[in-house]
């Protein structure tokens, strides 16, 4: 039976004041191993610039390397959806049943508990080490205390305190502002040499828009696996479209790759993009049909998640839903790559394929608002508006014989 310390966290970055904690806590209990558990899909942190999870990773695992019983665990990393701690301990007792798990937990956060999801599945699966942090009053400490009795958790107190004069926040702040540049780090005794090295690398905090690169590491992260390799075929057919109808390549597989990322936001997380619920109810046509809710939603997380700031790629994530009377070449493209990329099977699919080689955008628009109209009617189900003034408006611009076929 070995004793498995838990350390979770959004680690970002990754920095000495965790390495010293978990290497103190790890001595003082007798731990075999510290797990750095790697909050890849924090619930609470969505709208904020959080690191993609992957790179994050990988900042824990150059960290971690040469310190004895410390490692990564990416088990949230690898599961679909938010991180939550009662699920991972749940993962972890079904891996290790012979195992006993300490839950490392500082005093802010234990403060919390008693609100965290299942915190009474999370109680019986392990123990809990309450570190304080330094500075902390007496009265936080009694809270603290106070909390972890009432969420049933069985505890120990550390002696040792996190003395580590560090934060994430601050190193975050002190590569953004140009005063301090990322190489001054390890003299400071923030980071370890090769995270700082790979901070430099990576263009890491410096408020730099993010590249490609980051946005696929996070969806693959943020979306079901089906909904993420479906959005890279929607960009890569995206792409395609782009250069056959002359649009900017680069906004279509933008657009393509961010048209589904309003899905899965759930209420807390709409909190965080700035959206109350009252918000959420007034997004246009979200009362009609929760189905089309996510275009909109999807533009507003694009621009406050993504840093993307083109009011054409936006306003083509938000109309992909429902279509609009009035649509850019870049809306038709997207909304019909949504229907034409390559893992889309079935009929219909293959029928908006051949409308829209056959007949261009226009045309492909007004067969799959009919066929979505259709589909509505036969589930008795409101119709948003928007896809018959879609419909209404692709038809006029498919039988006009002057228009351009765009
Ligand atoms: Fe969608
Ligand atoms: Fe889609």
């Amino acid at each position: 039976m070995a004793k498995i310390g838990i350390l979770g966290g959004t680690f970002d970055p990754v920095h000495n004041g965790h390495i010293a904690c978990a290497e103190q806590i790890r001595d003082e209990f007798g731990l075999d191993r510290v797990l750095f558990v790697l909050s890849a899909n924090p619930p609470h942190k969505f709208a904020s610039d959080v690191t993609p999870a992957r790179l994050r990773a990988r900042m824990i695992e150059l960290a971690l390397e040469g310190h004895e019983g410390l490692c990564l665990c990416d088990l949230e990393l690898r599961r679909p959806g938010y991180s939550y701690s009662a699920d991972t301990i749940a993962e972890l007792l079904e891996t290790y049943p012979d195992d006993e798990f300490y839950y490392i937990i500082g005093t802010d956060a234990a403060v919390r508990l008693p609100d965290w999801k299942n915190v009474e599945a999370l109680t019986a699966g392990c123990s809990f080490i309450l570190v304080k942090r330094p500075g902390d009053s007496p009265e936080i400490a009694e809270k603290a205390v106070a909390a972890l009795e009432k969420a049933g958790a069985k505890f120990f107190n550390s002696r040792s305190e996190n003395l580590a004069d560090v934060s994430s926040t601050s190193i975050r702040e002190a590569v953004r502002e140009a005063g301090i540049i990322c190489e001054e780090l390890p003299e400071k005794g923030l980071v370890p040499e090769a995270v700082c090295r790979f901070i430099g690398k990576n263009n890491l905090y410096k408020g730099l828009p993010w590249t490609e690169e980051m946005i696929v590491a996070d969806l693959r992260s943020v979306l079901k696996p089906g909904r993420f390799i479906h959005s890279l075929g929607v960009a890569e057919e995206a792409e395609r479209l782009a250069e056959k109808y002359g649009v900017d390549r680069k906004k279509a597989r933008l657009a393509g790759l961010l048209h589904d990322c309003g899905k899965n936001v759930s209420e807390g997380q709409l909190v965080w993009i700035g959206m109350t619920k009252n918000d959420f109810a007034a997004v246009p046509g979200g009362n009609v049909n929760v189905r089309v809710i996510h275009g909109p939603v999807g533009a507003i997380v694009a621009e406050r998640r993504y840093g993307v700031t083109d009011p054409e790629v936006l306003s083509a994530i938000a109309k992909h839903t429902t279509g609009a009377a009035e649509m850019t070449l870049l809306d038709k493209i997207i909304f019909l790559a949504d229907y034409t990329e390559k893992n889309r099977k079935g009929e219909l699919f293959d029928n908006v394929r051949r409308v829209l080689d056959r007949r261009g955008p226009d045309a492909a628009i007004r067969y799959s608002c009919d066929e979505t109209i259709k589909l509505i009617l036969k589930r008795g189900e409101q119709i948003d508006i928007r896809t018959v003034e879609a419909r209404n408006s692709a038809l006029e611009l498919e039988n006009k014989p002057d228009t351009p076929q765009v």
